[in-house]
Order: C-alpha cells, then sequence, then structure tokens
C-alpha cells in the first residue's frame, strides 16, 4: 500500500496536483480518531518467546535486549496500547486513514475525513467501489476513522451485504466530490475489517513523512517480532553442483546466466 500511495502521489505530481513540502503541521488532538498517549506498554523479547507485558505506564526493562558495541544496554520494544489505527483490509478493500496531510497530496478538499480506499480487488471492485473513493458511511453509520469503520463491520459481520456511502472524484473538477450509494455483496457473510497500524521503527529512525506529533502515537518503537530474515528475502548460498547438472544447462531457478558464475561444479 505504501508504495501504492507513492506511486499515486507520483503520478497525480505529474498531472500538477501535488504540493509537495513538509509545511503543514497538525497537533495530534485535533484530528478525529487521535487518541492522547498517556499509558503504554513495553514489550520484552527474551531470546526464545516473546513476552507481552502490558502495563499502566511504560516501566524499566529488567534485562536488555542485547548490548551495544560498548555495552550500553540497548532499549526494548515499546508500544504504547493506544496506538493509532492507519489501515483495513475488508472485503478486498484496502483503505487508510484520510488525514489532512493525504487530502493534501492527493489532491482532495483538505477536511476530507474517512477511509480511503488505496485500492480494491474481489467483491469490493465487483460492487463498483474503485481506489480513490472515501467510504464515509457504512450501513449509514459514519466511519471518520479507522477504529470506527472496524467497529462497524464487526457490527455487520453476519450480513451479506451492506450500504456504502463513500466520497468520489469528479471527473469534471479536481476538488469537487459527489456522493454515492453502493451496495457492497459479500461472497457470503462480510466478516469484518483487518486492521494495522504504522510499522515499527528503530529509535533514531529519520521520520520520513511530514510532521504528525510523537513518533509513538503510531509506531511500535524497537527491533520488533519480526521473522529475521524477511521470509520475502530469504536468499540460500548457491549449493555446488554436479557436473552433469550443470552439463544439462538447465537450473532449477529461472535463468541467471552460466553454472559456473555461481557455483562451485564437481
Ligand atoms: C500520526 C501517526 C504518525 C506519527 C506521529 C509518526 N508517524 Fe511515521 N509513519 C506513519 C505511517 C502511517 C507510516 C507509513 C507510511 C505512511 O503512510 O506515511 C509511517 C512511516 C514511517 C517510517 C517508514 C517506516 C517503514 O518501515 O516504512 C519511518 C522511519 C517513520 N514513520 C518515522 C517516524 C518518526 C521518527 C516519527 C516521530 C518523529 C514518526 N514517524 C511519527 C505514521 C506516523
Ligand atoms: C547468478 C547466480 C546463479 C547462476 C548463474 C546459477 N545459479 Fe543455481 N542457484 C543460485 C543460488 C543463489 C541458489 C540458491 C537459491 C536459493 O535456494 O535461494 C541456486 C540453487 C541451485 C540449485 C539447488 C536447487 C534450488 O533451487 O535451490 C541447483 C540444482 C542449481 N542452482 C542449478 C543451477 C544450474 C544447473 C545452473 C546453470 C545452468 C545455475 N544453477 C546457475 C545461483 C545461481
Amino acid at each position: 500500500m505504501n508504495q501504492k500511495i507513492l506511486a499515486a502521489v507520483i503520478v497525480l505530481g505529474a498531472a500538477g496536483f501535488v504540493v509537495i513540502g513538509g509545511g503543514w503541521k497538525h497537533d495530534g488532538g485535533a484530528e478525529p480518531g487521535v487518541s492522547r498517549i498517556d499509558g503504554g506498554a513495553v514489550l520484552a523479547t527474551p531470546a526464545a518467546m516473546p513476552v507481552i507485558q502490558t502495563a499502566a505506564a511504560p516501566m524499566e526493562m529488567a534485562a536488555p535486549l542485547e548490548a551495544g558495541p560498548v555495552g550500553d544496554p540497548v532499549a526494548p520494544n515499546y508500544m504504547s496500547d493506544r496506538l493509532r489505527l492507519f489501515e483495513a483490509h475488508w472485503q478486498g478493500m484496502d483503505g487508510r486513514l484520510m488525514t489532512r496531510e493525504l487530502a493534501r497530496k492527493l489532491g482532495y478538499p483538505l477536511d476530507s475525513t474517512g477511509i480511503l480506499l488505496g485500492e480494491v480487488t474481489l467483491q469490493a471492485a465487483r460492487s463498483g467501489l474503485r481506489g480513490g473513493d472515501i467510504v464515509v458511511k457504512v450501513a449509514d453509520i459514519p466511519v471518520r476513522n479507522i477504529e470506527e469503520f472496524q467497529a462497524v463491520t464487526k457490527d455487520l459481520m453476519n450480513r451479506t451485504e451492506a450500504k456504502i456511502t463513500v466520497l468520489r472524484k469528479d471527473t469534471k473538477s479536481a476538488q469537487a466530490l459527489r456522493a454515492l450509494s453502493i451496495v457492497l455483496r459479500g461472497d457470503g457473510i462480510l466478516g469484518f475489517a483487518q486492521v494495522e497500524g504504522a510499522p515499527q521503527i528503530l529509535a533514531g529512525d529519520p521520520r520520513p513523512h511530514s510532521a504528525r506529533g510523537p513518533c509513538t502515537t503510531c509506531h511500535p518503537i524497537g527491533k520488533g517480532f519480526e521473522l529475521t530474515p524477511d521470509p520475502d528475502l530469504i536468499s540460500l548460498p548457491p549449493p555446488v553442483i554436479a557436473r552433469e547438472v550443470a552439463k544439462r544447462e538447465v537450473p532449477p531457478h529461472e535463468n541467471s546466466g552460466p553454472c559456473e558464475a555461481c557455483h562451485v561444479v564437481r
């Protein structure tokens, strides 16, 4: 989704819609759905099995995750217990929170709120929803943020269809939006939206987006609980292969060049 949003920004940028710049700032409390953090949870990761401890206030870690080069203890993973949500997936909708920053970057009216659909597939696409639509109501109940969106979908989870009200860009006027009602028909019951927050970042990571308030409102901080290496990026060293195998010149993977370039052939 991030890359698609970026791609959308670039596309719209080429069309002359985008004002690039980090000038816009907001107080985290001013937007709907922003909860102030007054407590937090500290997540400790002992080597084998992650134990999640929650507490009203951030706690001191008993044991550091691992020592830095000079033996300094490394801060533990930190995750607020009130992380804001950013993405939702429901019936082929890939939606994210519409913010003032996004509205500015993508050329929507600045006061737009709702769930911006970055991409639609499956039932959402078949029902007529489109990327760029802003979902503002589900079953006539207003949805201003991901939390509200998920809550209403939970109420409807056993239904097979639901009315979705979206704002769609008018093809004639870049800034005008028109409201449309679309009946989302599920393939069986609708189920409820799955949600995501902002990615986990490391303490000291630079901020690649405009100012949005304290990092911990949205990001867990620390190394996280990912499987390393990332399963998408696993690359094993090329094994030694037999001369007969090399002679056939048919690699079991995609053609990457002469076998000898990467494999020891024996
Ligand atoms: C209001 C929510 C919010 C706040 C506050 C916030 N971010 Fe983010 N950040 C996001 C979201 C959402 C993304 C995912 C990309 C996007 O949509 O812009 C992101 C992306 C990032 C990324 C890229 C991470 C990745 O793996 O792609 C970094 C690094 C980052 N933020 C750092 C920071 C830092 C540092 C701060 C504090 C100074 C901060 N952010 C404050 C919401 C926030
Ligand atoms: C550019 C480097 C490169 C070239 C050229 C290459 N390979 Fe490989 N090969 C690899 C790597 C890396 C792996 C390990 C892939 C993995 O498991 O992620 C591999 C794995 C293999 C395996 C183990 C089975 C598998 O899929 O893991 C065989 C057999 C093999 N290669 C045969 C060949 C043959 C035969 C050729 C020549 C026709 C060839 N390779 C050319 C890089 C290369």
